[in-house]
């Protein structure tokens, strides 16, 4: 078991789904969380959950586009915990739908939300980073490795996330700050899955795909991010990890074949056909 006491967490996007599990696990480790999402709600529904279960929480709400209310964020959860020992960055949008039906600004949203989303958040993150000794993060995906049907922003966006890793391993290793990416799997109740993969029979596909044949959970997702951040993994920088069971070996792209096939059947995505 890793013990995070006195350390702290700021999760961005961290209000909900695998970004709130990976909260929940450092909260349960004994760290400081601090949580930011683009919805009052969600902040304060996340921050009273985590205060149940780790010593203390607090949060913020950030839309990461915006990168005057993401430095904000960040000098609140500074003033309140103190320098930050685990970054983790995960916020990110997505929906199905084919390239010759996706507009110019559909493209933009997602880009900005997952890639620039990213830079806001790791550049407006350095100047309050432990250093040496932190560790940021980034949630990536399946589709940053591997093409994926009705998927051409999510593709374009997580490649980018993970060289804005690679580079920032670089720039940052001299600071003892280390730099890593994780690519989950197919994740049980996610809004992700909600979105790809919307029926029960889409989701069983997507768990036959999986090498280990299972979905993942949030617990799986928040004890690889323990694990990445703590001293036994003191010399992994710069690595894109994927935590999907083996999935980034071909069956995240069969599933969503299949998935899209189904939509397209149900009128559930446009084709631009
Ligand atoms: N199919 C095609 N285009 C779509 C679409 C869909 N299902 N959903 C949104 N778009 C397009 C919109 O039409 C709009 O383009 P337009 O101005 O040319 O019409 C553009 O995307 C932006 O949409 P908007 O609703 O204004 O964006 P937003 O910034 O409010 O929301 C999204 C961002 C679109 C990514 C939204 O899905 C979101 O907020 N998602 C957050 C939750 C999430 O996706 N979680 C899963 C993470 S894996």
């Amino acid at each position: 078991m890793h013990d995070y006491s006195g350390k702290t967490v700021f999760v961005a996007g961290g209000t909900t789904g695998i970004n709130f599990a990976i909260a929940e696990g450092f909260a349960k480790a004994g760290a400081r969380v601090f949580v930011v999402s683009r919805k009052d709600d969600n902040v304060r529904a996340a921050v009273e959950k985590l205060s149940a279960i780790g010593p203390e929480a607090a949060g913020a709400s950030a839309d990461v586009r915006d990168l005057a209310a993401v430095e904000a964020a960040f000098a609140a959860c500074v003033e309140k915990f103190g320098a930050i020992d685990v970054l983790i960055s995960g916020a990110a949008g997505n929906f199905p739908v084919y390239a010759n039906a996706l507009s110019s600004n559909g493209f933009k949203a997602v880009i900005d939300i997952d890639l620039l989303g990213t830079f806001h958040v790791m550049r407006a993150a350095f100047p309050h980073l432990t250093k040496p000794g932190a560790v940021a993060i980034s949630i990536s995906a399946p589709q940053a490795v591997l093409a994926m049907e009705a998927q051409i922003h999510v593709c374009a966006a997580k490649a980018g996330v993970d060289m804005v890793t690679r580079v920032l391993a670089m720039e940052w290793g001299e600071h003892g700050v280390r730099v890593i990416s994780v690519i989950p799997g197919p994740i049980e109740g996610t809004e992700g899955m909600k979105r790809l993969a919307p029926t029960p029979q889409m989701q069983e596909m997507a768990a036959a795909t999986v090498p280990l044949k299972r979905m993942g959970t949030g617990a799986d997702m928040a004890d690889a991010c323990l694990a990445l951040a703590s001293d036994y993994c003191r010399y992994i920088s710069g690595a894109v990890i994927p935590v999907d069971g083996g999935w980034h070996l071909g069956g995240a792209s069969q599933a969503m074949a299949h998935a899209m096939g189904e939509a397209r059947k149900l009128g559930l995505v446009k084709t631009g056909d």
